[in-house]
Protein backbone atom coordinates (compact mmCIF):
# COMPACT_ATOMS: atom_id res chain seq x y z
CA UNK A 1 0.00 0.00 0.00
CA UNK A 2 1.26 3.36 -0.92
CA UNK A 3 1.26 6.56 1.20
CA UNK A 4 -1.39 8.71 -0.29
CA UNK A 5 -1.10 12.18 -0.91
CA UNK A 6 -4.55 13.69 -1.30
CA UNK A 7 -4.62 17.07 -3.07
CA UNK A 8 -7.97 19.06 -3.42
CA UNK A 9 -9.85 22.41 -2.75
CA UNK A 10 -11.63 23.39 0.35
CA UNK A 11 -14.56 20.84 1.11
CA UNK A 12 -13.72 18.31 -1.88
CA UNK A 13 -13.66 15.67 0.51
CA UNK A 14 -10.03 14.83 1.96
CA UNK A 15 -10.90 14.91 5.50
CA UNK A 16 -13.78 12.53 4.86
CA UNK A 17 -12.11 10.06 2.81
CA UNK A 18 -9.03 10.01 5.32
CA UNK A 19 -11.24 9.00 8.17
CA UNK A 20 -12.56 6.27 6.09
CA UNK A 21 -9.21 5.15 4.67
CA UNK A 22 -7.81 4.91 8.13
CA UNK A 23 -10.60 2.52 8.78
CA UNK A 24 -10.68 0.77 5.93
CA UNK A 25 -7.03 -0.01 5.46
CA UNK A 26 -5.08 1.25 8.10
CA UNK A 27 -3.84 3.95 7.67
CA UNK A 28 -1.91 6.95 9.63
CA UNK A 29 -3.77 10.56 8.80
CA UNK A 30 -1.98 13.60 9.52
CA UNK A 31 -3.77 16.71 8.39
CA UNK A 32 -2.34 19.99 8.65
CA UNK A 33 -5.28 22.13 9.07
CA UNK A 34 -5.99 19.24 12.30
CA UNK A 35 -2.07 20.41 13.25
CA UNK A 36 -2.28 24.07 13.07
CA UNK A 37 -6.31 24.04 15.07
CA UNK A 38 -4.38 22.15 17.50
CA UNK A 39 -1.90 24.60 18.28
CA UNK A 40 -4.76 27.75 17.88
CA UNK A 41 -6.48 25.96 20.61
CA UNK A 42 -3.38 26.17 23.22
CA UNK A 43 -3.95 29.78 23.15
CA UNK A 44 0.04 30.62 22.57
CA UNK A 45 1.39 33.43 21.01
CA UNK A 46 2.08 31.24 17.94
CA UNK A 47 -1.07 29.66 18.36
CA UNK A 48 -2.80 33.34 17.84
CA UNK A 49 -0.74 33.92 14.68
CA UNK A 50 -1.85 31.32 13.54
CA UNK A 51 -5.51 32.05 13.94
CA UNK A 52 -4.89 35.60 12.38
CA UNK A 53 -4.24 33.85 8.98
CA UNK A 54 -6.74 30.94 9.14
CA UNK A 55 -9.24 33.31 9.98
CA UNK A 56 -8.56 35.50 6.49
CA UNK A 57 -8.18 31.95 4.63
CA UNK A 58 -4.61 32.16 3.62
CA UNK A 59 -1.74 29.99 3.94
CA UNK A 60 0.29 29.42 7.16
CA UNK A 61 4.21 29.87 6.10
CA UNK A 62 5.91 26.79 4.69
CA UNK A 63 7.94 26.86 7.21
CA UNK A 64 6.14 27.13 10.21
CA UNK A 65 3.26 23.98 8.45
CA UNK A 66 6.68 21.59 7.56
CA UNK A 67 8.22 22.11 11.32
CA UNK A 68 4.64 20.82 12.77
CA UNK A 69 4.04 18.41 10.11
CA UNK A 70 7.97 16.62 10.50
CA UNK A 71 7.22 16.43 14.00
CA UNK A 72 4.04 14.70 13.90
CA UNK A 73 5.13 11.91 11.80
CA UNK A 74 7.03 8.28 12.03
CA UNK A 75 7.24 7.11 8.17
CA UNK A 76 9.39 4.24 9.48
CA UNK A 77 6.38 1.68 10.47
CA UNK A 78 3.51 3.53 9.31
CA UNK A 79 1.84 4.38 5.78
CA UNK A 80 0.47 7.96 5.70
CA UNK A 81 -2.46 9.88 4.20
CA UNK A 82 -1.19 13.04 4.04
CA UNK A 83 -4.29 15.62 4.24
CA UNK A 84 -4.03 19.05 3.31
CA UNK A 85 -0.65 18.77 2.56
CA UNK A 86 1.32 19.43 0.18
CA UNK A 87 -0.79 23.50 -0.59
CA UNK A 88 1.70 25.13 -3.25
CA UNK A 89 4.83 23.59 -5.32
CA UNK A 90 7.58 24.65 -2.31
CA UNK A 91 5.55 22.10 -0.01
CA UNK A 92 5.35 19.52 -3.11
CA UNK A 93 9.00 19.43 -3.08
CA UNK A 94 9.80 19.11 0.76
CA UNK A 95 7.39 16.22 1.03
CA UNK A 96 8.77 14.70 -1.84
CA UNK A 97 12.59 15.07 -1.19
CA UNK A 98 12.97 15.66 2.70
CA UNK A 99 10.38 13.63 3.80
CA UNK A 100 8.83 10.63 1.66
CA UNK A 101 12.46 10.67 0.06
CA UNK A 102 11.64 7.75 -2.07
CA UNK A 103 9.29 5.73 -0.06
CA UNK A 104 5.98 5.00 -2.70
CA UNK A 105 2.98 7.59 -2.95
CA UNK A 106 0.23 8.39 -5.31
CA UNK A 107 -0.95 12.25 -4.96
CA UNK A 108 -4.69 11.55 -5.58
CA UNK A 109 -6.02 15.19 -6.76
CA UNK A 110 -9.95 15.05 -5.74
CA UNK A 111 -11.70 17.04 -8.26
CA UNK A 112 -14.99 19.32 -7.76
CA UNK A 113 -16.44 22.16 -9.11
CA UNK A 114 -15.84 24.98 -6.58
CA UNK A 115 -19.08 26.49 -6.85
CA UNK A 116 -20.62 23.12 -5.63
CA UNK A 117 -17.95 23.05 -2.68
CA UNK A 118 -19.34 26.35 -1.33
CA UNK A 119 -22.63 24.91 -0.49
CA UNK A 120 -20.68 21.69 1.04
CA UNK A 121 -19.07 23.59 3.47
CA UNK A 122 -21.38 26.04 4.56
CA UNK A 123 -23.47 22.82 5.66
CA UNK A 124 -20.72 21.08 7.29
CA UNK A 125 -20.63 20.69 10.84
CA UNK A 126 -17.48 19.13 12.87
CA UNK A 127 -16.91 17.31 16.33
CA UNK A 128 -15.01 19.77 18.72
CA UNK A 129 -11.94 17.92 18.30
CA UNK A 130 -12.68 18.21 14.38
CA UNK A 131 -12.05 14.90 13.79
CA UNK A 132 -15.68 13.37 13.11
CA UNK A 133 -17.33 15.07 9.90
CA UNK A 134 -20.67 15.48 9.16
CA UNK A 135 -23.02 17.14 6.66
CA UNK A 136 -26.61 18.85 6.78
CA UNK A 137 -27.25 17.62 3.33
CA UNK A 138 -25.50 14.70 2.18
CA UNK A 139 -24.18 13.35 5.36
CA UNK A 140 -26.36 14.41 8.56
CA UNK A 141 -25.97 12.83 11.94
CA UNK A 142 -27.86 10.57 13.41
CA UNK A 143 -29.51 13.56 16.20
CA UNK A 144 -29.33 16.78 15.25
CA UNK A 145 -26.61 18.86 16.32
CA UNK A 146 -24.46 15.78 18.12
CA UNK A 147 -21.60 13.45 16.98
CA UNK A 148 -22.46 10.14 16.37
CA UNK A 149 -19.17 8.70 17.61
CA UNK A 150 -18.10 11.62 20.61
CA UNK A 151 -21.93 12.28 21.71
CA UNK A 152 -21.22 15.94 21.92
CA UNK A 153 -22.02 18.76 20.32
CA UNK A 154 -21.46 19.87 16.51
CA UNK A 155 -19.62 23.15 16.00
CA UNK A 156 -18.89 24.90 12.73
CA UNK A 157 -15.45 25.53 11.86
CA UNK A 158 -14.40 29.72 12.18
CA UNK A 159 -13.08 29.62 8.55
CA UNK A 160 -16.63 28.22 7.14
CA UNK A 161 -18.28 31.54 7.37
CA UNK A 162 -19.03 32.45 3.41
CA UNK A 163 -16.72 35.31 2.59
CA UNK A 164 -13.59 32.84 4.05
CA UNK A 165 -14.53 30.11 2.26
CA UNK A 166 -14.31 32.02 -1.13
CA UNK A 167 -11.04 33.48 -0.01
CA UNK A 168 -9.82 29.44 0.62
CA UNK A 169 -10.86 28.70 -2.81
CA UNK A 170 -8.81 31.72 -4.29
CA UNK A 171 -6.01 30.94 -2.68
CA UNK A 172 -6.54 27.31 -3.76
CA UNK A 173 -6.61 28.21 -7.14
CA UNK A 174 -3.80 30.38 -7.61
CA UNK A 175 -1.53 27.73 -6.05
CA UNK A 176 -3.05 24.72 -7.32
CA UNK A 177 -1.29 24.64 -10.94
CA UNK A 178 2.35 23.94 -10.72
CA UNK A 179 1.84 21.86 -7.78
CA UNK A 180 0.03 19.39 -10.40
CA UNK A 181 2.65 20.17 -12.98
CA UNK A 182 4.81 18.57 -10.34
CA UNK A 183 2.94 15.70 -9.80
CA UNK A 184 2.54 15.11 -13.40
CA UNK A 185 5.34 15.38 -14.35
CA UNK A 186 7.01 12.82 -12.51
CA UNK A 187 3.49 10.45 -13.05
CA UNK A 188 2.50 10.51 -9.72
CA UNK A 189 -1.08 11.83 -10.06
CA UNK A 190 -4.45 10.46 -10.29
CA UNK A 191 -7.25 12.73 -10.91
CA UNK A 192 -10.51 11.33 -9.60
CA UNK A 193 -13.90 12.21 -9.72
CA UNK A 194 -14.61 13.60 -6.37
CA UNK A 195 -18.30 14.82 -6.95
CA UNK A 196 -19.95 11.22 -6.70
CA UNK A 197 -21.17 9.97 -3.51
CA UNK A 198 -19.19 9.71 -0.80
CA UNK A 199 -18.48 6.03 -0.89
CA UNK A 200 -17.95 5.72 -4.62
CA UNK A 201 -15.22 8.99 -4.30
CA UNK A 202 -13.51 5.78 -1.95
CA UNK A 203 -13.65 2.99 -4.26
CA UNK A 204 -12.01 5.63 -7.26
CA UNK A 205 -9.46 6.39 -4.33
CA UNK A 206 -8.81 2.26 -2.99
CA UNK A 207 -8.20 1.86 -7.14
CA UNK A 208 -5.14 3.94 -6.74
CA UNK A 209 -2.97 3.02 -3.84
CA UNK A 210 -1.58 -0.81 -4.11
P1 LIG B 1 -7.78 22.53 6.22
O1 LIG B 1 -8.36 22.19 7.52
O2 LIG B 1 -6.84 21.59 5.58
O3 LIG B 1 -8.98 22.90 5.25
P2 LIG B 1 -9.19 22.71 3.67
O4 LIG B 1 -8.06 22.18 2.88
O5 LIG B 1 -9.69 24.02 3.25
O6 LIG B 1 -10.15 21.55 3.57
P3 LIG B 1 -11.44 21.33 4.39
O7 LIG B 1 -11.09 20.74 5.73
O8 LIG B 1 -12.27 22.57 4.38
O9 LIG B 1 -12.23 20.31 3.48
P4 LIG B 1 -12.02 18.77 3.16
O10 LIG B 1 -11.48 18.64 1.77
O11 LIG B 1 -11.30 18.06 4.26
O12 LIG B 1 -13.55 18.32 3.11
P5 LIG B 1 -14.44 17.52 4.18
O13 LIG B 1 -14.07 16.08 4.14
O14 LIG B 1 -14.45 18.20 5.51
O15 LIG B 1 -7.01 23.94 6.30
C1 LIG B 1 -7.57 25.04 6.99
C2 LIG B 1 -6.60 26.20 6.97
O16 LIG B 1 -5.35 25.82 7.60
C3 LIG B 1 -6.15 26.69 5.57
O17 LIG B 1 -7.08 27.60 5.03
C4 LIG B 1 -4.81 27.35 5.91
O18 LIG B 1 -4.99 28.59 6.51
C5 LIG B 1 -4.23 26.40 6.96
N1 LIG B 1 -3.43 25.31 6.36
C6 LIG B 1 -3.73 23.98 6.36
N2 LIG B 1 -2.78 23.27 5.73
C7 LIG B 1 -1.84 24.17 5.34
C8 LIG B 1 -0.62 24.05 4.61
N3 LIG B 1 -0.17 22.84 4.17
N4 LIG B 1 0.09 25.17 4.36
C9 LIG B 1 -0.33 26.38 4.80
N5 LIG B 1 -1.50 26.58 5.48
C10 LIG B 1 -2.25 25.47 5.74
O19 LIG B 1 -15.87 17.66 3.49
C11 LIG B 1 -16.53 18.91 3.42
C12 LIG B 1 -18.04 18.73 3.59
O20 LIG B 1 -18.54 18.00 2.47
C13 LIG B 1 -18.43 17.91 4.83
O21 LIG B 1 -19.62 18.43 5.34
C14 LIG B 1 -18.65 16.48 4.29
O22 LIG B 1 -19.59 15.74 5.06
C15 LIG B 1 -19.16 16.76 2.87
N6 LIG B 1 -18.75 15.76 1.87
C16 LIG B 1 -17.54 15.13 1.77
N7 LIG B 1 -17.52 14.33 0.69
C17 LIG B 1 -18.72 14.46 0.08
C18 LIG B 1 -19.30 13.89 -1.11
N8 LIG B 1 -18.61 13.02 -1.87
N9 LIG B 1 -20.55 14.28 -1.44
C19 LIG B 1 -21.26 15.16 -0.67
N10 LIG B 1 -20.77 15.73 0.47
C20 LIG B 1 -19.51 15.39 0.83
Amino acid sequence: MKNLVLIGPPGSGKGTQSNILVEKKGYAHVSTGDLLRAEVSKGTELGQRIKSVMDLGELVSDDLVVELLKANIDLSSKQYIFDGFPRNVKQAEVLDQEILNGTAYVAVLLDVDIEKLINRIVNRRVSSDGKHIYNLVSNPPRKTGTCDVTGTHLIQREDDKEEVVRNRMDVYLREVGPMIEFYKNKNLLVTIDAEKEIDGVTEQIMNCIN
